[in-house]
């Protein structure tokens, strides 16, 4: 009895023993769940990485106002180290984080949480000085110098700045003001370049009130930009939002962008300076694109196009209230080119101009410029597009003893505004054909009655690139303590 009794409390120790410590690794495993909630996620990225670290582990915080600058950096200073270890990803969790520039490093993802917002710093001192891009020879905004972009990177293999569409603010406002007063000496920074850079992916973010452009890959190759809701006041200046520039193969789709710019400005350097450079931008596709800028174009070819713009394919885009579609601006002294365009598939609701051309554009970077610098403009194809409320169909103004040719449009019904203008095509110094286009278009493009414009039907190399289900866990680097 004794005996058996006492086993038996020992039966009932062991089984509250036993409760007790399913209780404690109960608690302990809804603990590590919480944390598994908070820190732990999947999204898609060309590359994954084998390292993870989280802003928090180096310091900073998240409130609006204490400055982080110095802990990106020294964040992604030591998460380079991981470069030819199987790369690494910075998280940025849920918070209000104010930041100077940081520069970004191979191998690499920033991750913004849905809920993380990087506030640009409004202290001018946060944004060093840079040399002016090759290519341009001067900033855009004043010569010499100019202002580093809020996330930058240059000379780099595969890095990816995305979230679960967090937030990137650029507090342009500021900046708007001293360029709108000629009080900056220096040109106003972008929200993110990446220069001279293979495979890059920038997606699911939100960009808001950039202090100029959005997102600028220049001399760069493999470039992935995708999902990025980009918005700016449509009267901020020249916030334009994604200007690939001297780069070849990008991708550019599902995007939304409200500007007080071009939404997609394509470009290639300015006149001697681009020349000189010589570096295209070729194989850029832009699908499933929505903009609204009164005041600019959809996709503006140029004006700076010195080092060439070739095979650009765009389609499915929906404009609304935007001044034109896709415009080319050029000039004499421009040089370079704008051949082998196609466009098919675009909306457009409230339109000034649904094609516009201009070989006039002027905006030199200095007087040096070479006069007998002609830009050829040539097989340029626009289809299958519907627009209404349109106030002229098309001004296309080419270059006296240069025109533009093989301009081919084919099945576009255009819709007129009450205050339409009578002359609804204006056409000088330009070569080409339509098919099926209404209002009737002017004489320099005569009706062929073919079926369609051209457009390839080969993909780009990186349409075909692979995108992979990647995830975040939390990873206790060094000294994290909560
Ligand atoms: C970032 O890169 C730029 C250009 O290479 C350089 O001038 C600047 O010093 C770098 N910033 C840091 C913090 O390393
Ligand atoms: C980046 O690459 C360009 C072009 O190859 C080169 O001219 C430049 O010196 C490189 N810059 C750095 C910081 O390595
Ligand atoms: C620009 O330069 C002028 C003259 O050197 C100086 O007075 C002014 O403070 C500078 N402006 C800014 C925003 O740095
Ligand atoms: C992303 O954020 C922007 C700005 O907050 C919002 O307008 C947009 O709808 C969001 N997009 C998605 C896919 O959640
Ligand atoms: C003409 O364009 C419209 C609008 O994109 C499209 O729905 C239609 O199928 C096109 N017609 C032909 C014959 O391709
Ligand atoms: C048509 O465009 C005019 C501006 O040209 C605009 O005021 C008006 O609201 C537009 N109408 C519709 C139905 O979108
Ligand atoms: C047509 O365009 C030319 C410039 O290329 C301009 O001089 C002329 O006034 C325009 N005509 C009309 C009717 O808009």
């Amino acid at each position: 009895m004794e005996l058996r009794r006492s086993q038996r409390t020992n039966h009932i120790i062991d089984a509250v023993s036993v409760l007790l410590v399913l209780g404690l690794l109960a608690t302990r495993g809804a603990e590590c769940r919480k944390d598994r909630i908070l820190d732990s996620f999947e999204y898609t990225a060309v590359s994954c990485r084998a390292h993870s670290a989280s802003l928090t582990d180096f310091g900073a915080v998240g409130d609006g106002v204490t400055l982080n600058t110095k802990a990106f950096q020294a964040a992604i200073d030591h998460l380079s180290q991981f470069a030819s270890d199987g790369g690494a990803q910075l998280f940025v969790p849920r918070g209000r984080w104010l930041t100077g520039s940081f520069n970004l490093t191979s191998h690499f993802t920033l991750y913004l949480h849905k809920d993380a917002v990087l506030l640009a710093s409004q202290d001018v001192s946060e944004w060093p000085l840079i040399e002016p891009l090759p290519s341009y020879g001067r900033g855009r905004d004043a010569p010499g110098g100019r202002y580093i972009s809020l996330i930058f990177g240059t000379n780099l293999t595969d890095v990816v700045i995305t979230g679960d569409n967090g937030t990137i603010d650029g507090q342009g406002d500021l900046w708007w003001q001293k360029y709108r007063s000629g009080q900056l000496n220096y040109t106003r920074p972008y929200l993110i370049e990446i220069m001279y850079s293979d495979q890059v992916q920038i997606s699911n973010l939100a960009l808001v009130n950039s202090p100029s452009w959005n997102v600028h890959p220049v001399y760069s190759s493999n470039v992935i930009v995708q999902g990025l809701t980009i918005t700016a006041p449509v009267t901020s200046p020249n916030t334009d939002g994604i200007n690939p520039d001297s780069s070849t193969n990008v991708l550019i789709e599902d995007c939304y962008i409200v500007s007080g710019d071009d939404c997609i400005a394509v470009k290639s350097g300015w006149d001697q300076y681009g020349i000189a450079f010589g570096m295209p931008t070729k194989g850029l596709m832009i699908r499933r694109l929505t903009c609204i800028s009164p005041d600019s174009a959809v996709i503006a070819l140029g004006s700076e196009m010195s080092g060439g713009i070739e095979d650009v394919r765009a389609e499915d885009i929906l404009a609304i209230n935007t001044e034109s579609g896709v415009r080319i601006k050029t000039s004499v002294g421009r040089g370079g080119y704008v051949k082998d365009i196609y466009v098919r598939r675009m909306t457009m609701k409230t339109m000034k101009w649904v094609f516009w051309m201009t070989g006039n554009y002027g905006s030199h970077p200095d007087g040096n410029f070479d006069p007998n610098a002609l830009p050829a403009i040539q097989g340029i194809n626009y289809g299958d597009m519907v627009a209404e409320n349109v106030t002229m169909a098309a001004r296309l103004e080419g270059i006296a003893g240069d025109p533009f040719t093989g301009i081919c449009i084919s099945n576009v019904t255009i819709g007129l505004a009450a205050t339409a203008k009578k002359v609804q095509w204006n056409c000088t110094n330009i070569e080409g054909i339509t098919s099926d286009v209404t209002p009737q278009p002017c004489e320099l493009l005569p009706d062929q009655a073919l079926t369609n414009c051209a457009f390839p039907t080969e993909c780009l190399p990186v349409e075909a690139v692979q995108i992979q289900a990647c995830s975040y866990k939390r990873n206790y680097l060094i000294g994290y303590s909560d």
